[in-house]
């Protein structure tokens, strides 16, 4: 069993961490901040992930986990040391690699001879070519080593995954690291170090795309008087397709697929491709947000009404499982609504706060306080609560009875049945 470092108690850096200790690794998770490390040493996890807590304070009562302030720290003793650190996007696209150059800087004196540092988070293609000039230290390779991890389902992702991606330089190199996940049963693809980054990339970019398609399928059904279920269905049979992500929604969004397909493009920019196919699809997720903004005006007669009514949100983080607001669709459509001059009443089973981003929205400690007064109903996220409510309380709380269902989480018919107007996504 190896010795690893995990540098970054974020949610990649905890996913990994807490996994690597459940194989049998000696982990030591390191991180800057340390009134999070004090929370983590008192087995406080500052996120929600399903079973991650419990993970934690598995490996840590084992002692297979532990966390120290500061990369040195952790890293000194370890054999592998794995990033997972912020990449957060740049104005114009690129990554921000503020936080690996700081880590780097502490720990490229402390690594140990022959270790191996892995990159976790998602870089730009070439990130471990450049890192591995940059250490200049020929007794360390630099691997990338990409997480497919989804928010709500990391743990299951991280330990029954659909493949491993290992991109290094050296044979020998990558089978040190392949050797880490021996007790996973999954297919291990050995690659160069572009090609694991670019692996990522396509990825998430492909998924946004096809998104991004069904999304404009669901628009066309309603053109033409189809049903995007049904098309789904009909389509996902078709092993070349698949059936999964093929759900149409109010937009994609996330701390991935916008931030990966933005930075695709950048890289391809950056080495003289018009990549317009996905430029294309980033934009028209953009202008179907706004389109899904629009059904909700649409069902008022005027401005003026719409103005001076009052309308329900449920639902505010980018999908449901997770307590994650970062480029969350919900918001992005709220924020359209706002600016047309909406009141919202906002409820969400993981968001208590008011917040600072969406000013002029109340929040609603349950889905019936919520409706209570409104004049239309919009669900953006896909809880399933909301599918198991009581719609004829809803009813009668609502001034008028509208819902506009972006998840296509509810039975049209039922809902018509308690005599709500219905919109659905593509239906
Ligand atoms: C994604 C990838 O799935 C994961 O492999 C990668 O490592 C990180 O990015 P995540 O950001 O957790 O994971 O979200 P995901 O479940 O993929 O959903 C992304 C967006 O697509 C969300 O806004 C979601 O609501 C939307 N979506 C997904 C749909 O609208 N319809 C679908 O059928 C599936």
């Amino acid at each position: 069993m190896a010795n690893i470092a995990v540098i970054g108690a974020g949610y990649v850096g905890l996913t990994v961490g807490a996994s690597l200790a459940h194989l049998g690794h000696d982990v030591t998770i390191a991180d800057i901040d340390e009134t999070k490390v004090e929370l983590l040493k008192a087995g406080k996890i500052p996120l929600f992930e399903i079973g991650l807590s419990e993970l934690v304070a598995d490996n840590v009562r084992n002692k297979n986990l532990k966390f120290v302030v500061g990369a040195s720290n952790a890293s000194s003793a370890a054999e592998f040391h794995f990033l997972c650190l912020p990449t957060p996007p740049n104005l114009d696209g690129s990554t921000d690699m503020g936080y690996f150059d700081s880590a780097i800087n502490e720990i490229e004196k402390v690594m140990k001879p022959g270790s191996i540092l892995v990159n976790k988070s998602t870089l730009p293609v070439g990130t471990a070519a450049r890192l591995q000039d940059r250490i200049n230290r020929n007794d360390i390779q630099v691997v990338s080593n990409p997480e497919f991890l989804s928010e709500g389902n990391a743990l299951h992702d991280f330990l029954h995954p659909s493949r491993i991606v290992i991109g290094a330089a050296s044979a020998e190199t990558a089978a040190r690291v392949a050797e880490l996940y021996a007790n996973i049963d999954a297919p291990v693809l050995i690659t160069d170090t572009a090609s694991a980054e670019l692996i990522k990339h396509t990825s998430n970019a492909f998924l946004a795309m096809k998104l991004t398609f069904v999304n404009e399928i669901a628009t066309l059904c309603e053109l033409v008087g189809a049903d995007i279920i049904d098309v789904a269905q009909g389509i996902g049979y078709d092993p070349r397709i698949g059936s999964s992500y093929l759900k149409p929604g109010p937009g994609w969004g996330g701390s991935c697929f916008p931030k990966d397909s933005a930075s695709l493009l950048q890289t391809a920019q950056n080495a003289g491709f018009d990549f317009e196919f996905l430029e294309k699809a980033i934009k028209l997720n953009q202008e179907h947000l706004k389109r899904t903004a629009q059904k909700v005006l649409d069902v008022f007669p005027s401005l003026k009404e719409f103005q001076d009514g009052t309308i329900a949100v449920w639902g505010l983080t980018f999908k449901a499982g997770t307590d994650d607001l970062r480029s969350s669709p919900s918001l992005v459509v709220i924020e359209h609504l706002l600016d047309k001059g909406a009141r919202i009443c906002a409820y969400d089973p993981m968001v208590h706060e008011l917040l600072p981003q969406l000013d002029g929205v109340t929040i609603a400690n349950d889905p019936y306080a919520a409706v209570e007064g409104a004049n239309a109903l919009v669900i953006l996220t896909e809880w399933e609560e909301f599918s198991t409510l009581n719609f004829e309380k809803i009813k009668k709380l609502m001034k008028s009875p509208t819902i506009i269902d972006a998840r296509n989480i509810l039975q049209r018919s039922e809902i018509e049945a308690y005599g709500f107007d219905y919109v659905g996504m593509g239906r």
